[in-house]
């Protein structure tokens, strides 16, 4: 059980994807307690504006210290961490998506136009938190990120638990190809290894997958894994693994 508060200018952003599937199902049964808080209703302003021009100039708008500070008042209590969604923050990572499942309250803040006053920031904001080198239109689409990736660790979330260890990045390395029916398809083969029946070569063949595999499509996610392992000297030898 997590209790998520998420605060934006968009709450019906919020209404699909969090609704749909297996998040649904949880708010549903209630492992996961989900308030969806409209920053707006902590503005002062009677046009309800939570925005304001940058000091110093530049362009876009400055989402203003006072609804942030009331609404993040309002969603903390002593168990909460609270995140603030930005693409100058720190990388969202698996390991970092487990960590923040251990805690009993999240509040995610949804960064909007040009960014947020620095001193919500300095005084209110517990991480701030990107979920790629990219900029996106708002911070809700990295919110129901964090959001879903953190949800699947809540014990009753996943059906099957399992899935959760076998999958990629889940001890630094990705996943193995997955086939199914059927065998053959336009000519394509399912690798003869996985109709053997036989287990222990069948988890040595996903095993090299996963670490090939990796080494190929992320260098990064490899030299870790090889840091981790404290093989930072080998080459391509899985012998033993
Ligand atoms: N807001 C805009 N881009 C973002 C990103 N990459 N991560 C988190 N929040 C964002």
């Amino acid at each position: 059980m997590i209790a998520l508060k998420i605060i934006t200018l968009f709450p019906e952003f919020f209404d699909g994807p969090l609704r749909a599937g297996l998040m649904g199902k949880a708010i549903e049964s209630g492992i996961i307690a989900l308030e969806v808080m409209d920053l707006r209703d902590f503005s002062e302003d009677r046009l309800r504006r939570c925005d304001d021009y940058p000091y110093g100039g530049g362009s876009g708008m400055v989402l203003t210290p006072g609804p942030l500070f009331r609404a993040i008042r309002a969603a903390r209590t002593p168990r909460t961490r609270v995140i603030l969604t930005t693409p100058a923050g720190r990388l969202l990572t698996q390991d970092l998506v487990k960590e923040l499942s251990g805690e009993a309250e999240l509040c995610i803040v949804c960064g909007r136009y040009e960014g947020v006053d620095q001193r919500v920031i300095d005084r209110c904001i517990d991480d701030e938190i990107s979920v790629g080198d990219y900029v996106l239109s708002g911070g809700e689409y990295a919110a129901l990120i964090i959001a879903d990736a953190v949800a699947r660790y809540v014990p009753g979330f996943m059906g099957n638990a399992e899935s959760l260890v076998d999958e990629s990045f889940a001890d630094g390395l990705l996943e193995y190809p997955q086939y199914t029916r059927p065998a053959e398809y336009e000519g394509m083969q399912v690798p003869e290894v996985l109709l053997s029946g036989h287990h222990g070569n069948v988890a040595a063949w996903r095993r090299d997958q996963r670490i090939e595999k990796t080494r190929r499509l992320r260098p990064d996610v490899y030299s870790n894994y090889l840091m981790r392992n404290n093989r930072g000297n080998d080459h391509g030898s899985h012998q033993g693994d």
